[in-house]
């Protein structure tokens, strides 16, 4: 019976990885846009543990941020946005993990092959590729400023 089990547990675990690694060496766009009121600037820094940087992006109002990336095993990108024009109130999350699960819970799946995110005045949401609707996310947050 436990043989049984860890066999299961073994199929699972292949199953699992061969589904990542579908993803390794796909490209994939990550897009931001400023949706914010009244011609608000967006200012954001993203990050990645394999070195990708972007500081300090001022983005204005109605227009798209777009980095083309190649997925790795563990590709982890994170941003931080702030919102114009006092840059009081921002959202911290990971735009982009390479995971299936992330892909397709999160950015709604791989077509078109991006995770679009938007800035608004409530705070962030996330298109769903497949349906092309935008879903709220997160809320701007001040508490780690006190
Ligand atoms: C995306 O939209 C489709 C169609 O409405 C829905 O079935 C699916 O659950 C949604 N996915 C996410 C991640 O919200």
């Amino acid at each position: 019976m436990e043989k049984v089990l860890f066999c299961f547990i073994f199929l699972f675990f292949i199953s699992t990885q061969k589904i990542n690694s579908l993803l390794i060496f796909r490209k994939f766009n990550i897009k931001i846009s400023n949706h914010l009121a009244s011609n608000n600037k967006l200012m954001f820094n993203c990050g990645s543990g394999e070195g990708f940087k972007a500081l300090f992006i001022f983005l204005p109002s109605n227009q798209e941020w777009n980095k083309r990336i190649t997925v790795f095993p563990k590709t982890l990108i994170w941003c931080d946005l702030w919102k114009g024009p006092i840059y009081m109130e921002h959202a911290m999350f990971n735009v982009f993990l390479g995971k299936q699960s992330f892909i397709h819970n999160v950015c709604g799946g791989r077509k078109p092959n991006e995770c679009f995110w938007q800035a608004q005045e409530d705070g962030i949401y996330v298109r769903n590729n497949s349906a092309g609707t935008f879903k709220f996310m997160y809320k701007w947050d001040t508490k780690d400023l006190t």
